[in-house]
């Protein structure tokens, strides 16, 4: 897979997803489904988005006992997505059983991407409720590594960061970026915005936006103005 624009689909009914998804009646956008989607609607939903020719990045971030993880993932990839996450705070040993009960009996498996600090968890949240005094960059970096030797495909990360996972952990690991913004938009809560153009400079993989398409008076023409600035 190459450079892809992912459209964040952070609805919470069937309904209001087909609503937005049957304006694309041309190329079908690569979608991420959260839990707000997943926990009301239940699995159909992926089955449904996915018959419409739609790839799938399954966001519900597992985090668990890596026997429950392992086998949490060999359900989710019986639906088929594309790329799903966990927390890379579950441990290298977690990571490794994810990918094992994700890989299907061909030797298939969609890609697997750790998040690794929250961008709503700031050094001070950090130090003193989670007792790690390390530097953020630093165990940002750290857990990026932990999902590279575990086996992963890459990590979820702010496009300001995508530059320096790829020198930690090799070019061919994968950064899924949020925090993207038209030069001319509203940058809402979002705190450390690109681009779509520099996230691909800085190397973004993919990149994840939600509301500058969702909340585009034309999300068709927001998506491939992403698509312009991002692939070609
Ligand atoms: O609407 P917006 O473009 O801000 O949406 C970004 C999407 O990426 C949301 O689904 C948000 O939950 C997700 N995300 C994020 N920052 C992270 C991880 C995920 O914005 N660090």
């Amino acid at each position: 897979m190459g450079k892809d624009v992912i459209i964040a689909c952070d609805f919470s009914s069937a309904v209001d997803v087909y609503a937005f998804l049957d304006k694309f009646t041309g190329r079908k956008p690569f979608v991420k489904i959260g839990m707000e989607l997943f926990y009301a609607e239940g699995p159909q939903i992926v089955r449904d988005i996915k018959a419409r020719g739609h790839k799938i990045f399954l966001d519900l971030k597992l985090h668990d006992i890596p026997n429950t993880v392992k086998k949490s993932m060999a359900v989710l990839s019986r639906l088929d997505v594309d790329m799903t996450n966990l927390h890379a705070a579950g441990t290298i040993s977690m990571m490794e059983g994810a990918l094992e009960g994700l890989t299907r009996p061909d030797g298939t498996r969609p890609l697997l991407i750790a998040v690794t600090q929250l961008t709503s968890t700031d050094q001070e949240r950090m130090e003193n409720d989670l007792l790690i005094k390390e530097p953020i960059d630093k165990v940002v970096m750290h857990y990026a590594s932990n999902a590279a030797k575990a086996g992963l495909d890459g990590v979820v990360c702010s496009p300001l960061e995508a530059g320096k996972v790829h020198d930690t952990c090799g070019a061919k690991f994968l950064t899924v970026t949020p925090g993207v913004r038209f030069a001319d938009g509203d940058i809402g809560d979002q705190k450390r915005v690109m681009t779509p153009a520099e996230a691909k400079k800085i190397g973004s993989d993919y990149i994840v936006v939600g509301r500058p398409i969702t909340a585009a008076e034309d999300p068709v023409a927001a998506y491939e103005r992403c698509v312009a600035e991002f692939c070609d």
